[in-house]
C-alpha cells in the first residue's frame, strides 16, 4: 500500500550551499515532471524576504543545470519563506502559520547536525510535527556515539518510518541499478563468491580539491565524508543477498546484514593521505591532519564472502574523476607454464559514465609467448532526462518510500566499523595532487595483484 504523500515541503537551510547546488534544481526538475504541487517553505536566518529567496532560486538554477522559465514560474508560485533564529519559538510559530492547513509536512534539515536537536524540539513544541516526516542530510553524526545521540533526538519526536536519512549515492541511478545488475544476470551467479573471487576493489576518485568547502571538509575528512556512507552503500549493494521482497524493509535488512558481517577495522587497515597544498585552503586549520585521501581494507565475514579482501579508496585531487569497482577472480590452473595468466576481472563503473567491463586472458597479437588481460568495456553516458539523485530522493521521501534511505541500524553499523580508526587515526601522509595518494604507503597497501588503473585514466 502506498503511503500518503506529504502535503508541504519545509526546508531548513534555505539560503545555504546545499539548497543552492542541489535542492532548487531538484525542485525545478520535480515540477517539470509534474511531481510537485504543494507549498515549499524555505526557512533560514538571513534577514531575507520571499523575493530574496526567489532570486536565490533563480541564481541557483542558472548556475546548476539551467533555468526553465515555465517551471521556475510554478516554483515561485509554491515558494514561501520564513526568516528567523532556530532558537526562537516565534520562527516556528511563523512556520506553523505558513503551513496553513497542511496535515503531513516533510521537514528537510539541510543544516549542520548540531542544530537538529533545537530544530526538531521547536518543531514539536510548535505543533508542526504531527503526521510529519523528517529528512536529514549526511554525514549522520561524526562517530557511533554522536549518531546514536542524533537517533535519540529524532526518535523523541519521529517514529523510524518517518525519518529519511539521505545518502545521495543511493539516489544515483547506477547505484540503484546495482541490485538489478546483480540479481538479473545469470552468468554472474556461479562466480560471485569466495570460491571464485580473489579480491574486490572500489575507487571513488575526484580530480578536484575541496572547492571552497575547507571549513566543512577539515572537520570531516575522507572517511566521514564519503567512505563510511557512499562507499559502504556501494559495498552493501555489491555484497548483499537477494531480498525476499522489494519492500523498503526487506531490502534494507539485507544491506544491514552485510555491514553486520564486517568487523571493525584497525589502524593497519587504513592509509590516510593529505594532498600537498591542502593546508593553504581557506577554512583549513593550521597544521591540520585531516585526510583528503583514504584507502581501507575490509573483511566481510559472511558465508559468501569470508576470506575475500575488500579494498576501498577515495580521495580529492587524484588523477581522474571516476567511481567504479573491480572484482578480480582467482587464477585458473594453467597448462601454459611459461605464459603469465591473470585473474579475470569484472569492472562496474558508476560514474562519470555507466559501464561494465570484462578482463580476459588472450595472447598478445602476433605472439605465442606473451599474454595480456584484454578488457572489453561497454559504457553508456547518463541520459540527460535521467533523474538526479536529489530529485529522486526528495520525491521518494515525500511519498514515504524509505528504500533508498539509511535506516537507524544501518548508520550505526557503518559507524561501528570505522569507529576505532576515527578515535585513533593512523598518521596522515602527504601526496602530490594528481597522483593516487601517498606513494610509499600505497606501494604496500592494496589487493593482491595491485590496484587496477581506471579506464578513464588510460583514455
Ligand atoms: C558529497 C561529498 O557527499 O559527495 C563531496 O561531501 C563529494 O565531498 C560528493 O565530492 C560527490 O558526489 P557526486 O554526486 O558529485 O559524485
Amino acid at each position: 500500500m502506498e503511503a500518503v504523500r506529504s502535503d508541504a515541503l519545509v526546508f531548513f537551510g534555505a539560503t545555504g550551499d546545499l539548497a543552492h547546488k542541489k535542492i532548487f534544481p531538484a525542485l525545478q526538475a520535480m515540477l517539470k515532471r509534474g511531481n510537485l504541487n504543494v507549498p515549499v517553505i524555505g526557512v533560514a536566518k538571513a534577514g531575507w524576504k520571499l523575493d530574496d529567496l526567489k532570486n536565490r532560486a533563480k541564481d541557483s538554477l542558472q548556475q546548476h543545470g539551467g533555468l526553465d522559465p515555465a517551471a521556475f514560474d510554478k516554483l515561485c508560485g509554491l515558494l514561501r519563506y520564513v526568516d528567523g533564529d532556530y532558537n526562537n519559538p516565534a520562527t516556528f510559530a511563523a512556520l506553523h502559520k505558513e503551513l496553513g492547513g497542511a496535515q503531513r509536512p516533510a521537514h528537510y534539515l539541510a543544516i549542520p547536525p548540531v542544530l537538529f536537536g533545537t530544530v526538531v524540539q521547536n518543531l514539536a513544541k510548535s505543533g508542526c510535527t504531527s503526521g510529519a516526516r523528517v529528512i536529514v542530510e549526511k554525514p549522520f553524526g561524526r562517530d557511533l556515539k554522536s549518531a546514536k545521540e542524533l537517533n535519540r533526538i529524532l526518535h523523541a519526536t519521529f517514529p523510524e518510518e518517518s525519518i529519511f536519512r539521505i545518502d545521495h549515492y543511493l539516489g544515483k541511478t547506477p547505484v540503484h541499478n546495482m541490485m538489478f545488475f546483480r540479481f538479473t544476470n545469470m552468468y554472474l551467479q556461479p562466480f560471485f563468491d569466495r570460491e571464485h573471487v580473489e579480491s574486490v576493489q572500489l575507487t571513488m576518485a575526484e580530480n578536484f580539491g575541496v572547492q571552497g568547502r575547507g571549513g566543512f571538509y577539515d572537520a570531516t575528512g575522507a572517511v566521514r565524508d564519503v567512505m563510511q556512507n557512499h562507499l559502504f552503500q556501494i559495498i552493501a549493494n555489491l555484497a548483499m543477498e537477494a531480498p525476499a521482497r522489494l519492500d523498503a524493509e526487506s531490502v534494507r535488512d539485507e544491506k544491514v546484514k552485510v555491514l553486520k558481517a564486517i568487523p571493525a577495522i584497525g589502524p593497519a587497515d587504513l592509509v590516510r593521505g593529505q594532498f600537498s597544498g591542502y593546508l593553504k585552503e581557506a577554512g583549513v586549520a593550521p597544521g591540520s591532519t585531516t585526510e583528503t585521501f583514504g584507502a581501507m581494507r575490509l573483511r566481510i565475514d559472511s558465508w559468501r564472502w569470508q576470506g575475500v579482501p575488500f579494498y576501498l579508496r577515495a580521495g580529492k585531487n587524484l588523477p581522474v574523476t571516476c567511481t567504479e569497482f573491480v572484482i578480480r577472480l582467482r587464477k585458473p590452473p594453467t597448462i601454459f607454464p611459461d605464459i603469465p595468466i591473470y585473474g579475470n576481472t569484472l569492472r562496474f563503473r558508476i560514474s562519470p559514465d555507466v559501464g561494465v567491463g570484462y578482463g580476459t586472458n588472450i595472447l598478445e597479437p602476433g605472439s605465442e609467448k606473451q599474454s595480456q588481460l584484454a578488457e572489453i568495456m561497454a559504457s553508456k553516458h547518463p541520459d540527460a532526462k535521467e533523474m538526479d539523485a536529489y530529485e529522486r530522493l526528495l520525491g521518494d521521501a515525500m511519498r514515504g518510500d524509505a528504500t533508498l534511505f539509511a535506516r537507524e541500524d544501518y548508520v550505526e553499523e557503518a559507524w561501528r566499523i570505522v569507529d576505532p580508526v576515527l578515535a585513533s587515526p593512523p598518521t596522515v601522509q602527504v601526496y602530490e595532487p594528481g597522483t593516487w595518494g601517498p606513494a610509499e604507503a600505497m606501494k604496500q597497501f592494496g589487493p593482491p595483484g595491485g590496484w587496477h588503473a581506471s579506464v578513464v585514466e588510460s583514455k
